[in-house]
């Protein structure tokens, strides 16, 4: 897929500053070096983010975590055991050489061990911490291909690694360590029950922990055309309705007979695959023609969290203004 070269040559645009994208079993990332900020700064330029959101730190190993936090408390040796390398980040006291720029000004640092191959052979190419968000524009679905990367960032990314589609399809578990009790700040694959089981206790509320910016990190991760979720048994009635805008369907069920959808996508049963298709299929909606996507609701169970939370955020508020023109 990726051979020895490539890597090599990736982690050398690394050393000299530039960007790298690379696959995670969760999403794909724009990498920088995390010790260099000029670099760390090209990646908020190539996504349009803005400079107060942290990104975190691709390290190789559990043995860097000394390296870039101040304090390691247990829990985060036991977490780092039990998870890494895996989609989890957790978010601990930063060591001082660590710049404002990673950490948002804040006094921590979210650090991640990616379990993807190609993110382990670069990381251990390259030496060193890789600062990376999502390969996405600010605010977009993140990229789960390497395709979606090079549509999204174009020529601003120095170098895309293809690995192929990712594994897990949403963004790792954050965990945030450095209060007396842990708590999650963004749900995903790796659950909170399966934190507190491994931690022996219980986690405390999230609220309030990661930067949270009204109207930008609510509205994350959003297709460009509107979207809305609805309880299935009202998608019918939903359908006839708007029966003048054409509307794309993302459904657990087929097709119904006289269904007055323009497109009817037919997604995963089971959370994990849900998950692992959910931003390719809403990027292919996306494109199809349709001017919105109706999500049928999913059930309102633990093993849905993570789902729940990106749809929830890629979901346009009421009322939902229609594009005028048909998008591309
Ligand atoms: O799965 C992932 O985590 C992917 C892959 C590439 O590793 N990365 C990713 O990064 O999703 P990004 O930047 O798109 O989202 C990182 C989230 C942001 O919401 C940011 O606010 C939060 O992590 N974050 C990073 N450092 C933090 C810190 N020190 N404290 C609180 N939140 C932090
Ligand atoms: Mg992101």
């Amino acid at each position: 897929m990726v051979t020895e070269q490539e890597i090599e040559k990736a982690a050398e645009i690394l050393r000299k500053g530039g960007l790298v994208a690379f696959p995670t079993e969760t999403v794909y990332g724009l990498g920088a070096d995390a010790s260099n900020q000029a670099a760390v700064r090209k990646i908020f330029a190539a996504k349009g983010r803005p400079p107060d959101h942290p990104v975190i730190v691709h390290v190789a190993g559990t043995s860097d975590l000394k390296h870039w936090a101040a304090q390691v408390p247990n829990s985060a040796w036991v977490l780092a055991e039990r998870f890494w390398p895996g989609p989890l980040t957790m978010v601990l006291k930063r060591a001082a050489h660590v710049s404002d720029l990673v950490t948002g000004g804040q006094d921590t640092v979210g650090l991640r061990v990616p379990s993807h191959p190609v993110a382990q052979q670069l990381l251990k190419a390259f030496g060193a911490g890789i600062a990376a968000p999502s390969a996405n524009r600010f605010g977009r679905l993140s990229p789960t291909t390497a395709q979606h990367v090079r549509q999204e960032l174009g020529d601003a990314v120095d170098r895309v690694l293809d690995g192929g589609p990712c594994e897990v399809g949403i963004e790792s578990t954050i965990v945030d360590l450095t209060r007396e009790t842990p708590a999650i700040l963004r749900p995903g694959r790796i659950s909170a029950q399966q934190i507190a089981d491994a931690l022996l206790a219980p986690l405390g509320e999230s609220a309030g922990g990661r930067p949270r910016v009204p109207g930008s990190l609510e509205s994350h991760y959003s297709p460009s055309l509107p979207l809305k979720i609805v309880q299935s048994e009202d998608t019918d009635n939903y359908l006839v309705a708007h029966s003048g805008t054409p509307i794309a369907v993302l459904s657990r069920r087929g097709r119904p007979v006289n269904s007055k959808a323009a497109l009817w996508q037919v997604a995963p049963e089971m959370p994990d695959d849900y998950a692992r298709l959910l931003y390719a299929t809403l990027r292919c909606l996306d494109e199809s023609g349709c001017r919105m996507i109706v999500v049928e609701a999913l059930p309102a169970l633990p093993e849905w969290i993570a789902v729940h939370d990106r749809l929830g955020r890629a979901a346009t508020p009421d009322p939902i203004a229609l594009p005028s023109a048909a998008p591309r």
